[in-house]
């Protein structure tokens, strides 16, 4: 069994996701839930699903990054997970915590890669008056939103879109996408999965 540890910030819709799909014949079982917020609502979900949990608020920490991803990085390391998927999870991580799981760290990002790292993506893509929007699924490395892309899924910008109607279609697409890409990354497939 591929044990998975999951990382959020928030409602965790994209680790729910996982979770449910990691059941049956999936080689992966979800073996932590993590969160730099407390009362990220996540962690309140995935307790009910019977697996473990914990919080390091990064607001505790200041601006001693080092100091929280230490405190993070205890319990993660102790779950002893073959696999880490970053869901939702909005905190830059440094060379040296990436470096633990250097090869086997995921990440969805809401934009069709290598457009729009970083923040307000569907804002920038409306600006942009692009016709296409979406998210993509990469492996994590020290250069933000940059690694390796295991998959897209596509959704057309519509008359009218907001960065919220446009990023609650991105959102289901994200649903769709991030299940899809850990099983084939669980099984050794490293080519890019595009969803029609
Ligand atoms: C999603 O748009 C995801 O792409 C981004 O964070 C947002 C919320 O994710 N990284 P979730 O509902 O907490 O999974």
């Amino acid at each position: 069994m591929i044990r998975v540890a999951i990382l959020i910030s928030g409602g965790g819709s994209n680790m729910r996701a996982l979770v449910e799909d990691m059941t049956g014949d999936h080689p992966c079982r979800p073996v932590l839930v993590a969160s730099n917020d407390p009362a990220a609502a996540g962690l309140a979900w995935a307790a009910r699903q019977g697996i473990a949990t914990c919080a390091v608020d990064h607001r505790a920490y200041g601006g001693n990054r080092a100091g929280f991803e230490a405190a993070l990085l205890e319990p993660i390391l102790a779950a002893k997970p073959d696999i880490i998927c970053l869901a939702g999870f909005m905190r830059i991580l440094s060379a040296d915590f990436i470096g633990h799981f250097a090869g086997r760290m995921l990440n969805i990002h809401p934009s069709l890669l290598p457009k729009y790292t970083g923040l307000h993506t569907h804002q920038r893509a409306l600006a942009a008056g692009d016709a296409q929007a979406g998210c993509s699924v990469h492996e994590v490395i020290p250069e933000l939103d940059a690694g390796p892309i295991l998959g897209q899924a596509r959704v057309a910008v519509l008359q009218g879109d907001t960065a919220e109607t446009l990023s609650a279609r991105v959102l289901a697409q994200e649903h769709r996408l991030y299940p899809q890409v850990l099983r084939r990354f669980a099984q050794g497939h490293r080519t890019r999965l595009d969803l029609p």
